[in-house]
């Protein structure tokens, strides 16, 4: 990134509710056998600073594809997709990979953790690998997963914590770098309805210290009715 444009992005940060990531008629296909199959058909969505954002919809309707796309693991067939007015997909392989690294944060219904890392060193990944000395890294993780509830399971592997706990080092994960948006696919799709609850309210919880953006697909009408923004998906595309 040139001065000039570091300078323009740290001058649009101060502003609140800037226009983080702006979806312009994305649309994606899957070639199947032959067999064309069309799951986006135009979707138009723009998410703010801050913002706390549901996506609902039928099983098999594209929120995991749009997902992907969002956090871009994959690319849409036409449209565009900005962050901070840039286009990411234009962007060479090695700077999106350290966009994505650096300003987003990724949790999944089962959470991806490194079977043979500690909390603390899962929680601490993103940041090593943006080259992030390690002592520093690791400082930053126990701090958040402190933060977390888990101060008391920091070298714990992640097959001896529980369901919600290993959640909660996802999460912790997914906030280390201080993304501009933190992309949630199920989060809880996984957990009893208790510990739902917890991880929702540290959502909440994260979202109002942090001011980190939260898109989250769920079927969960607990936590959908807790976002600030809902949106349906149906047909292909976003209603809000
Ligand atoms: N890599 C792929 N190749 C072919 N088809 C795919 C691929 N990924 C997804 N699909 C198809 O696209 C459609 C949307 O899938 P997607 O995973 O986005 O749905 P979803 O809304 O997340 O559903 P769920 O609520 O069940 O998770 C499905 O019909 C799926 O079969
Ligand atoms: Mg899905």
């Amino acid at each position: 990134m040139t001065e000039d444009r570091a300078q323009d992005h740290r001058r649009r940060a101060a502003d609140e509710r800037q226009l983080i990531c702006d979806v312009q008629g994305v649309s994606k296909r899957f070639d199947m056998r032959g067999k064309s199959l069309e799951i986006l058909r135009g979707v138009d969505l723009q998410i703010r600073a801050g913002d706390l954002c549901s996506i609902v919809g039928q099983s098999g309707v594209g929120k995991s594809t749009l997902m992907h796309i969002l956090g871009t693991l994959d690319r849409p067939a036409s449209g565009k997709v900005s962050y901070f007015g840039e286009d990411v997909f234009a962007l060479p392989e090695a700077e999106l990979a350290a966009f994505r690294n650096r300003r987003l944060g990724f949790v999944f219904q089962f959470h991806h953790l490194l079977p043979e890392l500690t909390a603390e060193e899962n929680a601490a990944l993103p940041l090593m690998i943006a080259r992030t000395p390690r002592a520093r890294a690791l400082d930053r993780a126990r701090a958040l997963l402190t933060e977390v509830g888990l101060g008391a399971r920091l070298h714990h592997r992640p097959g001896e914590l529980s369901g919600g706990e290993q959640q909660r080092v996802a999460i912790a994960r997914a906030l280390i770098g201080e993304p501009s948006i933190v992309l949630a696919d199920e989060p809880t799709g996984n957990l009893d309805v208790a510990t739902s609850d917890e991880i929702h309210e540290l959502i909440l919880k994260m979202n109002e210290r942090l001011g980190v953006s939260f898109v989250i697909v769920t079927h969960n009408p607990s936590l959908a009715s807790m976002m600030t923004r809902r949106l349906v998906m149906r047909d292909g595309k976003v209603y809000e």
